[in-house]
């Protein structure tokens, strides 16, 4: 069975805290919140309690963990050299949403880099991630606790329906604040690679960086023949819930008039239809649709808070098919794009 206990995010009690610190250190599994979205984690110097991550959301095991740090000391032990770079996005962005793609070092079981050179390591901006990680005295391997292929869990109701009876502990601490998941950076080549965009944006990281790219694969596009993609999550079908997702980009007022149709004739033929609309042309869809709004398009920092838990929230009315309205990729837009892209069957450019 499962434990669930709540504690308050910003002051989490020590006891739970120490009691969840125990069961990793004995190589369970804990669920618990992070700034991003909540994590399954497992001591990540321990190759078998980390097979255990994969057994529980049935994930496959090419499909490389980031090892969740809470100080410098355990990410220089980590990896083989943290290049200046690399110290400048820490001083940076650290905690936050970053997650660096480094040379591994030399204690990491292969569970957690599915076999890579490389290790992927982040200090997540939260009270209890960051609580646990201190109390368990290791690096955390953690990926977002959901079932493999489910969109990312924003709360721990979210856990529960995913995990419960599969982990030993979840962590209750609220909502994750931002909703989508960390950046992913890769600078171990000679110009830094957004591989996953996340929580820090490509504007505030260009900022810093010169020649920061975008993987191809971010923007959808489809990867050259035989060329394997960098990051190995990115080939797997994601963030999707049980009905399929037909995505709508293009202009806002032809976005919504192709959706409308679309909504109808679906409608028509006896389909329960989900519409995942932005407040501003929620109102112009009629008839038979289940609405459900991500906030406004001047703020995609909302649509990021909201996307996952709407997501889920269609499953639990049971539409057989969502129509959702693209954004801009601006900022953290990027991110929100990049979810909605990888969850969608079929994506309509109006
Ligand atoms: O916000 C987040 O990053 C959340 C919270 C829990 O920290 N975690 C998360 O983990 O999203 P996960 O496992 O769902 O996503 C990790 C991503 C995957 O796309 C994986 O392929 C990539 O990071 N990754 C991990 N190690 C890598 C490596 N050595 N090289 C390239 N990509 C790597
Ligand atoms: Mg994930």
């Amino acid at each position: 069975t499962t434990r669930v206990w709540k504690l308050d995010p910003n002051n989490p009690d020590p006891e739970i805290i120490a009691r969840a610190a125990e069961i990793i250190k004995k190589g369970g599994l804990v669920a618990f919140p992070t700034e991003t979205v909540y994590g399954l984690g497992a001591n990540g110097l321990d190759g078998e309690a980390v097979a255990g991550i994969y057994r529980a959301k049935g994930r496959p095991s090419d499909n490389p963990l980031i090892l969740h740090v809470a100080d410098l000391e355990m990410a220089h032990r980590l990896s083989r050299s943290l290049s200046p770079e690399a110290l400048l996005l820490i001083e940076q962005f650290w905690p936050g949403p970053l997650t660096l793609i480094v040379p591994k070092g030399g204690e990491i079981p292969q569970q957690v880099t599915g076999g890579l050179g490389t290790v992927a390591i982040r200090m997540p901006d939260h009270p209890v991630a960051l609580a646990l990680i201190k109390a368990a005295g290791l690096p955390i391997a953690a990926p977002s606790a959901n079932r493999s292929g489910r969109p990312s869990p924003t709360t721990a109701a979210h856990v529960r329906t995913d995990l419960e009876g599969r982990v030993d502990a979840i962590l209750d601490g609220g909502p994750a604040g931002l909703g989508l998941e960390s950046t992913v950076l890769d600078i171990t080549g000679p110009c830094p690679v957004i591989l996953r965009p996340g929580g820090v944006t490509h504007e505030q990281l260009a900022r810093v960086l010169k020649n920061v790219t975008l993987d191809p694969s971010v923007l959808g596009e489809k990867l050259p023949k035989d060329q394997a993609p960098r990051s190995p999550g990115m080939k797997y079908i994601h963030y999707a819930p049980a009905a399929p997702v037909i995505l709508f980009e293009g202009e806002p007022e032809k976005v919504r008039k192709a959706l409308s149709c679309r909504a109808e004739e679906l409608s028509a033929m006896g389909k329960r239809v989900g519409v995942l609309a932005t407040e501003e042309s929620a109102a112009g869809y009629s008839g038979q649709a289940k609405i459900l709004t991500m906030g406004r398009r001047k703020t995609p920092s909302g649509a990021a808070a909201l996307l996952f838990g709407r997501l889920r929230e269609f499953d639990r009315l049971q539409v057989d098919i969502i129509l959702a309205e693209g954004i801009e990729t601006k900022g953290i837009g990027l991110a929100v794009m990049n979810r909605l892209r990888r969850a969608a069957s079929e994506i309509v450019k109006c």
